[in-house]
């Protein structure tokens, strides 16, 4: 088959927060389904970008005394860390303010007026007189027309869950300032959707079983027929769509129309096209022979909340703008975590990606755990830390992992890491984990990764059946059996590098770390037609995965515990936890005063060898907690989580410098490896790193390290 091209995104996150684990899941699915699409050959730009637009942003960068520019550019640089932490390799990341959004937006605006689908309106909107605004519902609220509880927000109730209009509340007032809105006219512009050509395109669109998995075209044909609307009125086919704003508004200003600005909505997801062509810009290619190519395939994963957008208005942005609309939208459940407790859209809950990371939890578990669970409808899927863990140990190590790690040992001990030759048995078994090829790739394609989990596993059972009756560790014991040992053991191998090819989209390192220990070249999916040939030598074996602890999960889930302050013991007065800058400032001055007031005043140490260094084991370490040491005006203790899966306890000499409430929080340096301290306030499980002028005493002040963004909890200093 020709290759394909793929043009692939995920949804833009809105700029105003952190990653939950909701997205994260998104970002799986997706990558998932890109890799396996490269494993096949074919040519894949899976981009991301931020939502950088709207009321929600710009008010929350006001509230934090920013630009909403440099508020968006801040949440931005946060991205990496999770992105990274999962193996998630999108290949670009803009936001919805960069150049080629706002010019594309403009465009295809200008081209939707040109085919008359633009309309202009006045309508009556509430406006805060005192923050001189127009309010979004969301920032309107009062007493709910209907059950009359108060604190209501405008489009709807939470505690009658009616929907009303915002003028429909009773006492409404402005959540932004307190005041009482007054009615105010604007002139907004309308995308026609209820126009006839918008609505025989569009239910062509999504019910031609092409575009939409069947659940959602059920559900999108819902919202063509005649409806009942809140006043108690019925419209049929669709509404018109208000694509402005009036200033002031973070977005994209109309073309010839001062102070109007694009919804959000409008420009949001031609920001999957802007990050496109941004990435295409720097790569030196064409954007428009890009997408001009009849060939060219467009897929978003989104969620089930944004599929109106994604199945209506965007597509008839696309067509009636002439261009090309999306091959298929991908749409997926939502993640609850721990039975159903519902996540909050913007905030999240439950289990926080990075804590998780922190935890030096394997990101390739949550892979693969998720990809058990997706099976590419629009269902829900909830993350249960108990069988997070079983389904993990039981499949990934228990199934799998130990496959190689039976096998290689006998491979490398008796046969010098040569594989061997194999008989009928052992081909029958590998001709039996080479047929499902085909059809694991199309569960892939599918993206029913729990199918192709399944799949996969049961080919697992499979092997570790030949193993269990084959017995590598008694042949190995017996005299004449070279050749048998030879040959299974080769075969769990063959065996193992077809498994892995097949797992490969979701557990992205390990196979980089199977390749590496198998010594071959990055698997595709058609290296299962092939075995390695006899001869073949093989590296080392490495462990390849730890299994899930439970007190990893209990600490993921457990709220930040405060650290038991120790009661002051009788001891020496200097039992100072040292620095290393305490540690440098004891060494003797040297020599004359050519060295004097120079911060390091000492000549530098006598050359090491990287092996000394290595002897001295660094890591990063997040500062969770930090309290005042009662009795002592020099330290401070800190509770220190270096990635162990539980925390350590380091008195550190710093509270001249530092209020306790400034370091919670921050990553620092510690060495890990220091025997750990009898202290007059209690035992210091190592140090942390911090830099001193020579002269302490007339240069006083201590400075802790603390590295560039990114770095992690448990990582090494090398
Ligand atoms: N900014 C819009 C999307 C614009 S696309 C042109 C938005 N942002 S969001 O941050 O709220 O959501 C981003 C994606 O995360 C959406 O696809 C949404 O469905 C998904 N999820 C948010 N919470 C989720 C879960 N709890 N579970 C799974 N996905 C969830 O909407
Ligand atoms: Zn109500």
């Amino acid at each position: 088959m020709s290759q394909r091209k793929l043009f692939v995104t995920t949804a833009l996150p809105y700029a105003n927060g952190h990653f939950h684990i909701g997205h994260i899941m998104e970002y799986i699915q997706a990558d998932t389904w890109v890799r396996a699409q490269r494993m096949q050959g074919n040519q894949v730009n899976f981009v991301g970008a931020d939502d950088a637009h709207g009321a929600p942003i710009m008010i929350a960068a006001e509230k934090a005394g920013k630009t909403p520019q440099q508020f968006v550019a801040d949440i931005a640089s946060g991205r990496k860390q999770y992105l990274d932490g999962f193996h998630i390799a999108f290949d670009n990341w803009s936001n919805t303010d960069s150049p080629e959004n706002h010019e594309l937006s403009r465009q295809i605006y200008l081209d939707l007026k040109k085919a008359g689908f633009i309309e202009t309106r006045t309508i009556e909107q509430f406006f805060d007189p005192e923050k001189n605004m127009f309010l979004p519902d969301r920032f309107i609220k009062g007493e709910c027309p209907r059950c009359h509880a108060k604190d209501q927000y405008g489009d709807n109730c939470e505690v009658c869950s009616s929907v009303y209009a915002p003028t429909d509340l009773v006492n409404p007032y402005s959540a932004l300032s307190g005041a009482k809105p007054v009615l105010k006219t604007s002139e907004h512009f309308f995308f026609k959707l209820s126009d006839p050509r918008a609505v025989e395109f569009l239910t062509e669109w999504t019910q031609n079983g092409q575009h939409v998995q069947p659940e959602v075209a059920a559900k999108i044909k819902e919202w063509f027929g005649t409806r009942t609307n809140p006043d108690g009125s019925t419209s049929e086919g669709l509404d018109d769509w208000d694509i402005s704003r009036d200033a002031p508004y973070f977005g994209i200003e109309i073309p010839d129309a001062p102070g109007k600005y694009f919804y959000v909505w409008l420009d949001a997801p031609v920001g999957y096209l802007a990050s496109l062509k941004n990435l295409l810009n720097r790569r030196g290619e064409n954007y428009d022979a890009y997408m001009a190519d009849p060939l060219l395939e467009q897929y978003h994963f989104i969620g089930k909340d944004i599929i109106t957008f994604h199945t209506l208005f965007w597509p008839a942005m696309l067509h009636f703008s002439g261009r090309k609309t999306p091959t298929k939208i991908c749409v997926h459940g939502f993640m609850t975590v721990n039975n159903g407790e519902k996540m909050s859209k913007s905030r999240g809950t439950g289990l926080d990606p990075l804590k998780y990371l922190a935890l030096n939890m394997n990101p390739e578990w949550l892979r693969y755990y998720l990809g058990a669970k997706l099976n590419g409808k629009n269902e829900d899927i909830d993350f249960n830390a108990e069988d997070f863990m079983l389904r993990v140990n039981a499949d990934l190590i228990g199934k799998y992992v130990n496959i190689a790690s039976r096998a290689a040992g006998f491979i490398a001990k008796r046969f010098q890491g040569q594989l061997g030759s194999i008989g009928a048995d052992s081909q029958a078994l590998l001709d039996a984990l080479q047929a499902p090829q085909a059809a694991i790739v199309q569960s892939y394609e599918a993206r029913d990764t729990a199918r192709a989990a399944r799949d996969i596993m049961l080919l697992c059972d499979k092997v570790n059946s030949y193993v269990d009756a084959n017995k590598p560790w008694e042949l190995a014991k017996q005299d004449g059996q070279d050749a048998r040992l030879h040959d299974v053991c080769t075969t769990c191998i063959q065996a193992f590098r077809l498994l892995t090819i097949y797992l490969k989209p979701m557990l992205p390192a390990v196979a980089a770390q199977v390749e590496g220990f198998l010594a071959i070249a990055p698997l595709q999916f058609a290296d299962a037609q092939t075995l390695l040939p006899a001869g073949h030598v093989i590296g080392q074996y490495q462990h390849l995965m730890q299994r899930v602890a439970m007190e990893q999960l209990e600490a993921l889930f457990e709220p930040p515990a405060a650290p038991v302050v120790e009661a002051p013991q009788p001891g020496g007065e200097n039992n100072q936890a040292p620095t290393l800058g305490a540690v440098a400032s004891s060494l003797p001055p040297e020599g004359a005063g050519s060295t004097l007031g120079r911060p390091g005043g000492a000549a530098i140490a006598p050359t090491i060898t990287i092996d000394d260094f290595a002897k001295v084991d660094l890591r990063i370490a997040k500062i969770v907690d930090c309290q005042a040491v009662a009795g002592s005006t020099k330290l401070l203790q800190l509770t220190l989580d270096a990635g162990e899966g539980k925390t350590r306890n380091v008195f550190s000499g710093i509270a001249s410098m530092y209020q306790p409430e400034q370091l919670v929080g921050k990553l620092t340096v510690l060495v890990a490896n220091l025997a750990p301290r009898k202290m007059k306030f209690g035992i210091s499980e190592g140090m942390v790193l911090a830099a001193s002028h020579a002269d302490e005493k007339a240069q006083p002040g201590i400075y802790v390290l603390e590295p560039f963004p990114g770095a992690q909890p448990g990582m090494r200093i090398h």
